[in-house]
C-alpha cells in the first residue's frame, strides 16, 4: 500500500521531527516556559502546513493558543476532527530523570525491545497527536486521503483546558465533523490492543489550614495550641473511612451504579495483579473495599492528596509549630457526578470538620466532567477495524482512570462521542520522571490512523 510505503520510506524523518518537537519544553503550568509553549504551537502550525493542510491558524485564547488546521478534499465526504495537546506536564523532579527531559533519547526497555523515546511529552501527548500529522502527511503524499480532516491541537490540557469551552462553543461550525479522534490514552498492551470508552472527571481543590498567627516554639506551645499540619492530616484522614469510602456527605449520590453484567465484562480485560504489583514494586494494592483494581480505576471515584506542605523541611531538625499547612487535593469523578457540585460538597465538608482551633481556606482549581463513550458508533467500528488490521487482534473496550475534560465538552457541544484511540501503555510513566513512548507504538499508531481513515470512508460510503 502506497501510504504504508511512504511511512516506511520516511521513518527516520518521521521520528526525528517528533524528537524536534520534544526538545521544546512546552510546560503550560509554569509561566517560565511561556515562550516555549508558544514555540511548540508554531512548530505544530508549520508541521501541518508542510504536511499539506490548506488552512492553518493559530487561534488566540485568553491562555495559550489553539492550533487549527484543515484539509477539505471534498465537502461531500466525511470529516475527521483530531484533538490533541502540545503542552506537557512539568518535568520535576529533574534529578530523577536518567537523561534530561527535553533532550530525547531512544533506549531499549523490556517492554519496548525496539526502543522507546524518553522525553517529557513523548507519550502525553506530543508523540500521540503527532502521529496524526504524520499519517496525514503520508496520506497526502501518496494521494490517498480518504476523508476531510480538521486538527485542533491545544496548549492548556495539562492545566485544565479552561479556555477551551468558549472556543468550542464559538467555533461549532468550524469544528463540525463526522467523527472526533483523540489519542491521549493507553492500550492494555501491544498484544492486547484496546479502545478507551470511559474516563474519569476531576475536581481539584487547594486547602489552607492556619493555626496561630506566627510560627511557635514547639516546646513552649506544643500540646497546647493546634498544629495545623497535624490538624490537616487528621482532616484528610477522616475524609475516607476504613473501607476507603469517601465520607463527604452526598459524594456518591450521583454515582451511576454499574450492572453486574457490565462489571463482569470490564473484569474480562486481561489483567495480572501480580504483574501490576511487581511493575510498581508494591506488596499490595490499596483501594475501596468491594471493587477490583480495574473497577477502582475505571468506575469508582476517589480522593487523593497530590501535595502537602508546611513547617520546616530544611536540613537537620528545627522545633517549630508552623502557623500554616497546605494541601492540593483532587477527586476523580465518575458519571454522573458534577464537578461543580462535588467542589462545593468538598468545601462545605472540609470547613465543617475543621476544629475551632484553626481557620481554613478552600479554593477550587479546575475540574472536568467524567465521560463514557459509545462502543457501537460508526467511528468506534472503524477504529476497531483499523486496529484489527494493524494489530491482528480485535481491540477490547476499556475504562481508564485519567481525565480529558474536552471529551464531555465535545459530547455536550458538538453532540459527538470522541473515539479514544490511544496507543500508549500504562508503563510509559506519564507525568512522571523518565516518561517514554515506544518507537513501535508511534509507527503502529501512524499506520492504524491511516487505516482508520480508509475504514471510516468504507463504513460511511453510501
Ligand atoms: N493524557 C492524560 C489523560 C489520561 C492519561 C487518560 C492516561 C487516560 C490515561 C491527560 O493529559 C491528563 O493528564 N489529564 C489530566 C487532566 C487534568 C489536568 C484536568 C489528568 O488526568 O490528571
Ligand atoms: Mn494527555
Ligand atoms: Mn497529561
Amino acid at each position: 500500500m502506497a501510504v504504508n510505503d511512504f511511512i516506511r520510506d520516511n521513518k527516520d524523518r518521521f521520528l526525528n521531527e517528533l524528537l524536534d518537537l520534544l526538545r521544546i519544553p512546552s510546560v503550560s503550568a509554569d509561566p517560565k516556559f511561556k515562550g516555549d509553549v508558544i514555540s511548540a504551537a508554531n512548530f505544530v502550525k508549520e508541521s501541518l502546513e508542510k504536511a499539506g493542510a490548506d488552512v492553518v491558524e493559530i487561534c488566540e485564547t485568553s491562555g495559550y493558543p489553539i492550533v487549527y488546521g484543515e484539509k477539505i478534499i471534498d465537502p461531500s465526504l466525511q470529516t475527521v476532527l483530531v484533538y490533541g495537546h502540545y503542552d506537557v506536564q512539568p518535568a520535576d523532579p529533574y534529578e530523577l530523570w536518567d537523561s534530561p527531559p527535553f533532550e530525547p533519547v531512544i533506549k531499549k526497555t523490556k517492554i519496548h525491545p525496539e526502543g522507546a523515546i524518553f522525553a517529557r511529552g513523548s507519550a502525553d501527548d506530543k508523540g500521540q497527536f503527532y502521529m496524526y500529522v504524520k499519517a496525514f502527511e503520508a496520506m497526502m503524499a501518496s494521494g490517498d486521503l480518504p476523508c476531510n480532516v480538521k486538527f485542533m491541537i491545544e496548549g492548556e490540557e495539562e492545566v485544565g483546558s479552561s479556555n477551551l469551552e468558549k472556543f468550542v462553543i464559538e467555533n461549532k461550525e468550524k469544528l463540525k465533523a463526522d467523527v472526533i479522534l483523540i489519542s491521549d490514552t493507553h492500550m492494555i498492551s501491544m498484544q492486547d490492543p484496546s479502545i478507551t470508552v470511559g474516563l474519569r472527571g476531576m475536581a481539584y481543590m487547594e486547602v489552607e489550614v492556619t493555626g496561630s498567627n506566627r510560627d511557635l516554639h514547639s516546646g513552649t506551645y506544643g500540646g497546647a495550641v493546634a498544629n495545623p499540619i497535624n490538624v490537616l492530616c487528621e482532616m484528610i484522614a477522616s475524609m475516607k473511612d476504613e473501607n476507603d469510602h469517601i465520607t463527604i456527605p452526598g459524594f456518591y449520590d450521583k454515582v451511576q451504579e454499574i450492572t453486574a453484567a457490565q462489571r463482569a465484562r470490564l473484569n474480562e480485560a486481561p489483567f495480572d495483579l501480580n504483574e501490576y504489583q511487581e511493575k510498581l514494586d508494591i506488596a499490595d494494592v490499596h483501594g475501596e473495599k468491594g471493587y477490583t483494581t480495574i473497577e477502582r480505576v475505571g468506575i469508582r471515584p476517589t480522593l487523593d492528596v497530590n501535595g502537602i506542605w508546611g513547617g520546616y523541611i530544611g536540613e537537620g531538625a528545627k522545633t517549630v509549630l508552623p502557623s500554616k499547612a497546605q494541601a492540593k487535593i483532587s477527586m476523580r469523578l465518575v458519571p454522573d457526578q458534577d464537578w461543580h457540585e462535588i467542589s462545593t460538597l468538598f468545601e462545605n465538608y472540609f470547613k465543617s470538620i475543621a476544629p475551632k482551633s484553626v481557620k481554613v481556606k478552600v479554593k477550587a482549581h479546575h475540574g472536568g466532567a467524567p465521560a463514557v463513550v459509545s462502543d457501537s458508533s460508526v467511528g468506534y467500528k472503524a477504529a476497531e477495524a483499523a486496529m484489527e488490521e494493524t494489530f491482528g487482534k480485535r481491540p477490547i473496550p476499556t475504562r481508564e482512570g485519567g481525565s480529558i475534560p474536552i471529551v464531555a465538552l465535545f459530547q455536550k457541544e458538538l453532540g459527538s462521542d470522541p473515539i479514544l484511540f490511544g496507543f500508549g501503555l500504562d508503563t510509559d510513566a506519564l507525568h512522571s520522571p523518565n516518561e517514554h513512548y515506544g518507537v513501535k507504538n508511534y509507527f503502529m499508531g501512524i499506520e492504524t490512523i491511516a487505516a482508520f481513515f480508509r475504514q471510516f470512508r468504507k463504513l460511511t460510503e453510501k
